[in-house]
């Protein structure tokens, strides 16, 4: 289903875009100067769910900035993208798009993991967030991040987790973030 934007595009939503108006931005702990929310990111910025036609508005191209990508042709988009669609109550991939250029410029993922412990509760893990080169030291990614962990808690999420490298752990610590000493990260990878 296509629904309109306040830049007057229709497209389709990842998930209902609704689910951002809920976000009760007067619980973040992070400072703004000068304040700036999810309902009015800055001059000509929107903050949206990713949508189908993103795929024409650099979407990808902003998230090879936070890594590869690879060259994903339309139709590989579209059925990821329908699978995200599909578990929407899962997936929360959000965008910040500049509605004068209608490039994406920004993005942050909510990934709800549901569990059977803590009563059948779930894990929230903020992932992929990426603001593109000419709009960073703007706020922008605060806000990603910080509007990313505050839906956590709005969908259900018992807690809330990142990875990051050393240099982002002060960034992240402004939002309630806190690195577990006792607590290590472990990975494999199986390729890039
Ligand atoms: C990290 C990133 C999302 C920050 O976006 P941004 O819009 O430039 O950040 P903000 O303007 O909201 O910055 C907020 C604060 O974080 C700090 N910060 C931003 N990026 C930082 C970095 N790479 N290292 C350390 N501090 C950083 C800023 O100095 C600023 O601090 P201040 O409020 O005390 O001045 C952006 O630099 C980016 O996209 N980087 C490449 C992808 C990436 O590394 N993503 C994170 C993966 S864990």
């Amino acid at each position: 289903m296509s629904v309109p934007f306040e830049n007057g595009v229709e497209d389709v939503p990842q998930y209902d875009p609704e689910i951002l108006k809920q976000i009760d931005f007067s619980k973040s702990v992070a400072q703004y100067d000068p304040p700036i929310s999810p309902e009015h990111p800055g001059e000509n910025l929107i903050m949206r769910p990713l949508c189908l036609g993103d795929y024409d508005r650099g979407f990808l191209q902003l998230l090879e900035q936070l890594t590869r990508v690879g060259d994903l042709t339309r139709e590989q988009y579209t059925a990821r993208f329908n699978q995200m669609k599909n578990c929407a109550d899962n997936y929360y991939v959000t965008v910040l798009e500049d509605t004068e250029t209608n490039q994406v410029i920004g993005t942050g993922t909510l990934v709800k993991e549901i569990k059977f412990i803590h009563d059948a509760s779930a894990r929230g893990r903020v992932e992929d967030v990426v603001v593109s080169n000419q709009y960073r030291g703007k706020q922008l990614g605060k806000l990603l991040v910080d509007s990313m962990t505050l839906l956590s808690e709005k969908v259900g999420c018992y807690k809330v987790s990142l990875e990051c490298r050393d240099p982002l752990v002060k960034f992240y610590s402004q939002f309630g973030f806190i690195r577990e000493s006792n607590q290590n990260y472990m990975m494999q990878k199986w390729w890039n």
